[in-house]
């Protein structure tokens, strides 16, 4: 019997075959289009629309109180992760820190492949300035792509893990870096880059043929010097908004985050940054819109030339980018079908525009936002009030540079019409007091944004958040839930009527998508800042979450990041996945952790010296230790290193980069000096929370 194949067994084998065959998905733009596809999640917002709804259903607002946890795989080398998986074919894709690329098997659990750029190793300089993040990775016929922090656009053979090119996509003279998931499309693939806040930046983007690396196009988000003479009508155009010698700051306008293809009409949208510097006083003298700077431009797929723009923040000031994602859909508007775009950005108002034609359609607040009334619909202008461009140097301003909504996806689910938004409720106070716009300089490979920023800390309780679904067809709000802290994670949305949400307080939670009702949470005991993604696998639905707290809030943050705990090093990192009725109980989750300020009375603080490092701290130490050194959790919180107290080993980490493999960068450009100020800096801050209740 054992030899004998029965013809019942071997048309089993057989149909087993073909489904193996047929189960082969080509990655292209015909399946990135396909909204209906439902076991993959191919792209980094599922589809090429962007939504994050998928049309599963097995999990359901009826069922989800059964989520357990099917299985999970310990991360011990990843600190931040906020990606997105990809999953294709019963195998997920995934980047965790420094661009380590992974390929899991879904089906056994294990790590079929690991992929390192080596970032930390290509970056040199640029180490001062870059983080370990990076929110995706991109999928196309048969390979993985992903951007490195140094500036890498990376092809890697997908069955093998092997690298097939490699492209310099950032001039190692510009303090630019990568933070963001390349998109693909018609056999291209196209990357931006982020950094305004650390010299002169022109932003730009970049599409290279998948096949080989080679360029096709590029296209520049701000003007260059017009004494150089323009690339093209386009970039004459944009320089008529600008005054007085922007090219020297850069301009800015990077696209860090938000690229967002359109099948239909074979253009590709980005949203671009802010200011190089964000204050536009020292940027472009003489005011003026200040193109394309946090704006949506839409570019022609194939040659990368301009077809239409629409610009949320005139002359920006407050850092309110544009760089949130761009989600495609078809509404009913007045009666009339429409092709729309919808777009969050920082500045607190949800844009509808038609995509055809760039028409602004509607746009209202979704946020407490008091820089601008309400944007003028015959204008499509925005009515600013009166001191919210700090005109006599200081200011406080709602949103602050945070935004009302960061980069963590908001997701749309065409049953409900519903879009929901991680949305944050902060302000921020704009001073140029100290940093005198016009004697500034723009530094390089320095942390300055033209405004006072990351010398002193905020309390913990500065913003709130909420997890928003709003109508886009009535721009209402249509529920709301109160979320932790402010640095809440990006959303999925499902057939099966949920919303499933990771939050600052590492509570992984699933609502009613019609209602908002809290259906179902878990606590996985590390804040949460990668969106969900859901997916079958042999025709059962799971969801699959990276729990690792990362993102600029966690650096830059403070207190809002440090109140929950979650403390460098402090907390295993992780890939937890669910399924109805997951039996399986995580390891013990260490308990939230809090730095403790050291007083080290032995320690004299010299005050003017305190107040030099304050600066030294701003421009070299604050973005990933935090403002006043009170660190969110990227890195260690330096008021309770004893290294601080050490100055041989202080010098050696400094100096020599002892830690620099592990994302501590050595410094070039302080001297001793400098870092005895930091020293004092530290000291005074430590001493203010000794004395706190
Ligand atoms: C780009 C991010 C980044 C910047 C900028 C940065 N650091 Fe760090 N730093 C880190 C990380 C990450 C670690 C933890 C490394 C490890 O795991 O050992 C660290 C560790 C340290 C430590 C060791 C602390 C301990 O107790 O082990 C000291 C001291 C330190 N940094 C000082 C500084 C100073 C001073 C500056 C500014 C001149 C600075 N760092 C700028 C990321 C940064």
């Amino acid at each position: 019997m054992k030899h004998t194949i029965t013809a019942a067994c071997a048309a089993l084998l057989l149909g087993s075959m073909t489904t193996l065959a047929n189960a082969e998905t080509q990655v292209d733009d015909k399946s990135l289009a396909d909204e209906k596809q439902s076991e993959n999640w191919l792209g980094y917002g599922r589809t090429q629309s962007q939504q994050r709804y998928s049309p599963l259903e097995q999990i359901n607002a009826g069922n989800v109180a059964k989520l357990g946890v099917d299985w999970s795989l310990e991360l011990p080398n990843d600190r931040s992760l906020t990606g997105t998986p990809l999953i294709v074919d019963g195998v997920m894709y995934f980047n965790g820190s420094f661009n380590v690329v992974r390929a899991v098997d879904l089906r056994t659990h294990k790590v079929l492949w690991e992929y390192n750029p080596k970032s930390v190793d290509h970056a040199g300089d640029r180490a001062t300035i870059m983080w370990d993040w990076n929110r995706g990775i991109a999928f196309w016929k048969g390979r993985v792509y992903l951007a490195t922090v140094d500036g890498r656009l990376i092809a890697v053979d997908a069955k093998t893990g092997k690298e097939v090119w490699s492209v310099a996509t950032i001039d190692p003279k510009n303090a630019l870096f990568i933070s963001g998931a390349p998109a693909v499309f018609r056999d291209k693939v196209i990357i931006g880059n982020g950094g305004t806040e650390w010299g002169p930046a022109r932003g730009y983007v970049t599409a290279y043929d998948t096949a080989t690396g080679k360029q096709m196009w590029r296209f520049y988000t701000v003007p260059g010097n017009p004494a150089d003479g323009f690339e093209d009508e386009t970039q004459a155009m944009a320089a008529k908004t600008w005054t007085g010698e922007w090219w020297k700051h850069g301009g800015g306008g990077t696209s860090w985050h938000g690229l967002t293809y359109d099948p239909e009409f074979n253009r590709i949208y980005i949203g671009t940054g802010n200011g190089s510097p964000w204050n536009q006083k020292m940027r472009s003298t003489g005011g003026g819109d200040n193109l394309f700077l946090c704006s949506i431009v839409a570019l022609d797929a194939n040659t990368g030339k301009y077809v239409w723009h629409y610009q949320t923040t005139p002359g920006e000031t407050w850092d309110y980018n544009s760089n949130m994602d761009i989600v495609l859909a078809d509404l009913t508007l007045a009666g009339k079908p429409v092709k729309a775009l919808m777009h969050a950005p920082k500045n607190g108002f949800f844009y509808v525009i038609d995509r055809a034609t760039g028409k602004l359609i509607s746009a209202e607040k979704f946020a407490h936002a008091d820089w601008a009334e309400k944007i003028d619909m015959a204008t499509g202008r925005p009515v600013e009030r009166k001191g919210a461009r700090y005109e006599d140097g200081e200011e406080l301003v709602w949103p602050g540079p945070f935004g009302s909504h960061n980069w963590p996806a908001m997701s749309y689910h065409p049953g409900t019409g519903l879009v929901y938004i991680p949305v944050i409720e902060m302000a921020g106070m704009f001073s140029d007091k100290y940093t005198k716009p016009k004697a500034w300089q723009s530094p390089s490979f320095k942390f300055d944004p033209g405004v006072d920023f990351l010398r002193e800390d905020g309390p913990a309780d500065w913003g709130t958040s909420f997890l928003r679904a709003w109508d886009p067809v009535t721009q209402k709000l249509r529920w709301e839930a109160p979320l932790p802290g402010v640095w809440n994670a990006g959303t999925l949305t499902t057939k099966g009527n949920l919303v499933i949400q990771g939050r600052a307080d590492g509570v992984l939670a699933a609502y009613a998508a019609d209602t908002g009702k809290v259906l179902w949470q878990k606590p996985l005991g590390l804040g949460i800042s990668a969106p969900p993604v859901t997916y079958t696998v042999d025709g059962k639905q799971y969801l699959a979450q990276l729990v690792g707290w990362g993102g600029s809030m966690t650096a830059t943050g403070g207190s809002i990041a440090a109140q929950h705990g979650w403390a460098y090093g402090a907390q295993p990192r992780r890939l937890v996945v669910f399924a109805l009725d997951g039996q399986v109980v995580l390891p013990p989750l260490p308990a939230p952790a809090f730095a403790k300020p050291l007083n080290a009375p032995e320690f004299t603080v010299y005050p003017e010296l305190a107040e030099r490092g304050s600066h030294v701290w701003s421009q070299s130490c604050g973005m990933c230790h935090g403002p006043a050194g009170t660190a969110g959790g990227y890195a260690p919180d330096l008021r309770a290193s004893t290294v601080l107290l050490d100055e041989k080993a202080l010098h050696s980490v400094i100096f020599d980069g002892a830690l620099r493999e592990r994302g501590m960068p050595k410094f070039k450009s302080i001297n001793k000096d400098d870092l005895e100020a930091v020293r004092h800096y530290i000291r005074r801050e430590a001493r203010k929370q000794n004395l706190a209740p």
